[in-house]
């Protein structure tokens, strides 16, 4: 017999048996999702490479790892889990500030396809390490274009004033150092704005800034295999249901009327939002119904510990209650918290709810990238689980 499915396309039947806060996540909705990124490079001399801190849940990284996309990693934790959920060496790009010894040693000793480098300090250390195993490091230089990507103070990157990328008036001498180190291979640059951008106008001047690059050292007979432009595209997150995709035509149309004309190598991409976000919902049950000066709170049994996004960037996630009859009109406004002993630990408030009660499962939507990868056990909770649908097998 087929599975119970909600208007908003869940399985109910699996939600309803699985011991709650847990992730549950649309595998087919992330197929779609790969599908579509595929068709738009289909042609192209472009790789797509999966930012795994977005969501290292095994099924999601085996998933994504069986479609041929690549890994873009932030620590030695992340190349060991791409190595194992079935990325191929050559596919791993290794981005982040401050790469330890043991992890640049990790990176040389499985041949990862790139280092993403981030200052002089750092491209000397690899060529150090590299020198010692005797291996040649290959390596982007990430510039820090000074591009303002308009979204959220804490996830913007690519302005003057954080820490990331090499500055563009620097660029020169560490283009040179990387040329004359023994022990580096300079492959290509590398660039990230930011994330949750849904404009498409930074994406175009982080375009022209690469082209002029191009173009200046193209001009000093120095010719780039790729370009990587980063990830950052972002999602709607008011409309899941609308609006289940990003809009991928518009960002893949961008880099290719901008920057293909200009560039003969490669072009890298590193999205991970905009691939796991739509596909994941953090799954609660309503634990009581509190009602306070002319405030009403549902409180739940998941917390800013099982996804922090809304207590750390203000985020918020569409809320939906899958078991009350949202046709049968009565909806009112409901403060929808946490049991975590701090006061950000609320997931909306005002938040329009059809009558809602204790046992009733929540929903909170478009929780699928930063979310089960960012949760931790704050005030002793255990990690939310996870559940994928529909016949993709339960971890
Ligand atoms: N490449 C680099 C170098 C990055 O730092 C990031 C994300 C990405 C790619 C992937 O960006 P995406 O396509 O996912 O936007 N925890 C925050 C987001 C932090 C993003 C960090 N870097 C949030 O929940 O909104």
């Amino acid at each position: 017999m087929a599975n119970k499915l909600h208007p908003h396309g869940f399985d109910m039947d699996v939600i309803e048996m699985t011991p709650t806060p847990f992730y549950y996540y649309d595998m087919p909705l992330l197929n779609r999702t790969i599908d579509l990124i595929l068709e738009q490079i289909a042609g192209l001399n472009a790789v797509v490479h999966y930012a795994i801190k977005a969501n290292f849940n095994p099924q999601i990284l085996k998933t994504i790892a069986k479609r041929g996309l690549g890994a873009d990693v932030v620590s030695g934790g992340e190349i060991k889990a791409a190595l194992s959920h079935g990325f191929k060496p050559g596919d791993i790009n290794f981005s982040g500030v401050a790469k330890g010894d043991w992890e640049i040693r990790l990176g040389l000793d499985c041949g990862i396809g790139c280092f993403n480098v981030e200052s002089t300090a750092e491209l000397q250390a690899i060529n150090d390490i590299a020198a010692m195993m005797d291996k040649t490091a290959p390596v982007a230089l990430r510039v820090n274009p000074d591009i303002d990507a308009h979204t959220h103070r804490y996830i913007t990157t690519g302005t003057a004033a954080n820490k990331f990328g090499i500055g563009i008036d620097e660029l020169d001498t560490v283009v040179a150092l990387a040329r004359q180190l023994e022990h580096i291979h300079l492959l290509g640059l590398h660039f990230h704005i930011g994330s949750q951008i849904t404009q498409m106008q930074p994406f175009a001047m982080l375009c022209n800034t690469a082209a002029s690059m191009i173009e200046r050292y193209g001009k000093q007979g120095i010719h780039f295999d790729f370009i990587n432009v980063g990830g950052g595209l972002g999602i709607d997150y008011t409309a899941p249901d609308e609006h289940p995709f990003a809009p991928f035509r518009d960002y893949f149309d961008t880099f290719k009327k901008r920057l293909l004309p200009v560039h003969d190598g490669a072009i890298h991409f590193e999205l991970g939002r905009s691939i796991v976000a739509p596909c994941g919902s953090l799954m609660s049950r309503v634990v009581y119904i509190k009602e306070t000066k002319g405030k009403k709170f549902a409180l739940i049994d998941a917390g800013m510990n099982d996804l922090i996004r809304p207590a750390l960037y203000g985020a918020q996630h569409v809320i939906q209650n899958l078991t009350s009859d949202e046709a049968a009109g009565g909806w009112e406004p409901y403060d929808v918290a946490g049991p975590v002993c701090e006061s950000s630990d609320v997931f909306a408030t005002n938040c329009q709810l059809p009558p809602t009660r204790r046992g009733d499962i929540i929903a909170i939507r478009s929780a699928g990238a930063y979310g089960e990868s960012m949760a931790s056990c704050y005030n002793m909770r255990p990690l939310p689980g996870s559940v994928f649908s529909p016949d993709e097998g339960v971890s």
